[in-house]
């Protein structure tokens, strides 16, 4: 097992570090001869059929659901075709409105999760076309779906998902790529300049991984917290949910994840003196309302951690540290965001003597509905 881990204390950290080669392979072959544009060649679904889609619906657990919330957001902005995401065990049981314009997207790293099968058959039965973004060949949901797009981030053993994950969102800026073009809902100069930078996160994500102190002592102020919250608005919030999850399953210390103007709504209750919240500011278009957000919790004696891009300087006047991500566009963040997030889980983990790779009560893949 040691040889496995290659020089890496557990497996998780090793395929945090195995994210940029992860998303290299996943890119790899996907763009056409002039390496502007994303193409699914083995995908089944014609022009046609792509340009009929009335309604997405993504079904997914755990992980690849937070996947599915960054994916549903970046298909409405790009394609502008409705997309709902559902938790695969609630998919069946709400009388989902599925139709034959509909494409059903089940996200499934082990392609085996007994709930997102279940969902992606229910999907078939009635009526809509169906696609496995999964990370295992020949796997039952990919097996199952109509068409498969593979992320290549090979095997993942730590119970705690990291590359899968950042796959799984590279795949979904792709797909939205993809589709963008051939229902010519973004312009052809746009969509090039966003296939340029989507092929230069792999080197961000690399950056990221290679600077990791100031991570690791974020990590050590928070492992004897009892509770914690992040906070971000659009693309942030989604990726704060998968923050707050990488956190829960491996330290046991007790987070949520707010979209960050809902605090005022209720939960602002819980921010007292000595709360520590994790707060995500990457879209420049919400920087203002998230600096608002920030001075709220700050006011009832919240101590803020941010994460920000670098070129957002209002924010380090606001919260009390401050770390930096490379400068990217606002649609690329959730891929390198995540980043620094899943590092202080992991590290808080290790801090706390916990099994990082094995977390009590969770299983790599479960099989049961
Ligand atoms: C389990 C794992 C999670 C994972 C979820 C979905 O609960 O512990 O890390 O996100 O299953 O797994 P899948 O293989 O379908 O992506």
């Amino acid at each position: 097992e040691q040889a496995e881990k290659g020089g890496f204390e557990h497996f998780m950290l090793k395929e945090i570090y195995e994210q940029p080669n992860a998303l290299q392979r996943t890119l790899l072959g996907r763009t056409d001869r002039t390496g502007r544009n994303i193409v699914f060649e083995n995908l089944g679904m014609s022009n046609a059929h792509i340009r009929d889609i009335e309604k997405i619906t993504i079904i997914a657990c755990g992980t690849a659901y937070h996947a599915g919330l960054v994916g549903k957001q970046l298909l409405e902005r790009l394609t502008r075709i409705p997309v709902d995401v559902d938790v695969a065990s609630e998919f069946r049981y709400r009388h989902p409105i599925i139709t034959d314009k509909t494409l059903v997207i089940a996200v499934s790293q082990s392609g085996e999760t007994a709930d997102t099968l279940a969902a992606l058959k229910e999907g078939r039965r009635l009526g809509a076309r169906t696609l496995a973004i999964t990370n295992v060949v020949g796997s039952t949901i990919a097996r199952e779906a109509d068409d498969v797009i593979l992320t290549m981030a090979g095997p993942e053993i730590s119970v705690a998902s990291t590359k899968a994950y950042a796959t799984q969102l590279l795949v979904f800026y792709m797909l939205a790529f993809y589709f963008a073009r051939i229902r010519s809902t973004v312009s052809t100069p746009l969509l090039e300049t966003y296939v340029a930078e989507l092929h230069k996160v792999p080197e961000l994500v690399g950056q990221i991984l290679e600077n990791h102190g100031q991570v690791k002592q974020y990590a050590e102020s928070l492992k004897d917290k009892s509770s914690l919250f992040f906070i971000g608005r659009g693309l942030d919030y989604s990726v704060a949910m998968e923050g707050s999850l990488k956190l829960k399953e491996i330290s046991y210390i007790h987070s949520e994840a707010y979209a960050a103007g809902e605090l005022k709504h209720g939960t602002l209750s819980l921010v007292e003196e000595g709360t520590s919240v994790i707060a995500l500011s990457t879209q420049e278009d919400l920087y203002e309302k998230m600096l608002g957000n920030v001075k709220e919790v700050k006011a009832r004696g919240a101590e803020v951690y941010g994460i920000a891009l670098a070129d957002n300087r209002t924010f380090a006047k606001s919260v009390d540290n401050l770390y930096l991500l490379p400068n990217t566009l606002p649609l690329l963040t959730p891929i390198i965001a995540v980043i620094p997030l899943q590092l202080i889980a992991y590290y808080v983990s290790v801090q706390r003597g916990n099994d990082v790779d094995k977390p009590r009560n969770l299983a790599k893949s479960v099989t049961v509905e």
